[in-house]
């Protein structure tokens, strides 16, 4: 037990991180450090094989060629990747191709998996842009591309589902959510890019008492919410 109350505590306590601070050059640059985690997190990681080498490559040329049109920024794209992966996604449904930037992330888990997505887009040009990129990507067979007004097309998903992503117009996710959410596998996850820009969604998602959201932000502002067991 100590011999100071809790005021004295904290006051000394931050009298010892002042002189820390002083001594230590690198410390409290939280700017710095945010910046060089940041840079790590927009690099992609290193190809494990072949097979990913070849995905990694059409990201990346994407990324630097001005393949992409909206996308999600690489971070989001890892998250996408690493969430999928990790629960070991056999079905994923993304609302808002483009020209398939997210949906190759998504691509790079499922590989993995054995898992297929099946992704929505209304935009004519950009689904075929899409189409090409993954066939250059070599995943073609992992990947179903809708292309129509994913308002209607999603309404012929059918469940399980282990990861629904929603990226598309913004005033449609609360549609979305209440279209797709039954197809969702409870344990699956809900994923939602741009969270900055749908509070009408994330109230929805939070007032539910089966679902628990979190919000990453470190990049576009991706939700990630729990269906509960
Ligand atoms: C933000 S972009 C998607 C970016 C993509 N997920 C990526 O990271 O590469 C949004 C896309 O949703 C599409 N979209 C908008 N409204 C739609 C709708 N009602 N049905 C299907 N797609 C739609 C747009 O044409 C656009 O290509």
């Amino acid at each position: 037990m100590s011999i100071f109350g809790n005021h004295q505590q904290a006051v000394m306590r931050r009298a010892l991180l002042g002189a820390v601070a002083a001594a230590t050059p690198a410390f409290g640059q939280r700017g710095r450090r945010g910046t060089s985690a940041e840079a790590e997190n927009e690099a992609l990681s290193a190809p494990k094989d072949d097979a990913e080498r070849r995905i990694l490559g059409v990201i990346e040329e994407m990324t630097s060629g001005g393949g992409t049109y909206l996308s999600v920024p690489i971070s989001d794209g890892k998250m996408l990747r690493i969430l999928t992966e990790s629960c070991m996604a056999k079905r994923v449904v993304e609302v808002g191709t483009s020209t398939g930037y997210s949906g190759l992330f998504f691509a790079l888990a499922l590989s993995r998996t054995g898992g297929r997505l099946t992704t929505h887009e209304l935009n004519e040009g950009r689904a075929a842009t899409a189409r090409a990129n993954f066939a250059k990507a070599g995943v073609s067979q992992l990947v179903t591309l809708v292309q129509g007004d994913a308002h209607e097309t999603t309404k012929n998903v059918k469940g399980p589902v282990d990861v629904i992503f929603l990226d598309a117009d913004k005033e449609g996710y609360v549609h979305y959510l209440k279209t797709l959410l039954p197809a969702l596998r409870p344990g699956g996850l809900l994923l939602a890019h741009n969270t900055g820009m749908v509070p009408d969604y994330l109230s929805a998602v939070r007032a539910n008492p089966a679902l628990d959201t979190v919000i990453y932000s470190g990049g576009g502002g991706l939700s990630v919410t729990l269906k509960k067991l």
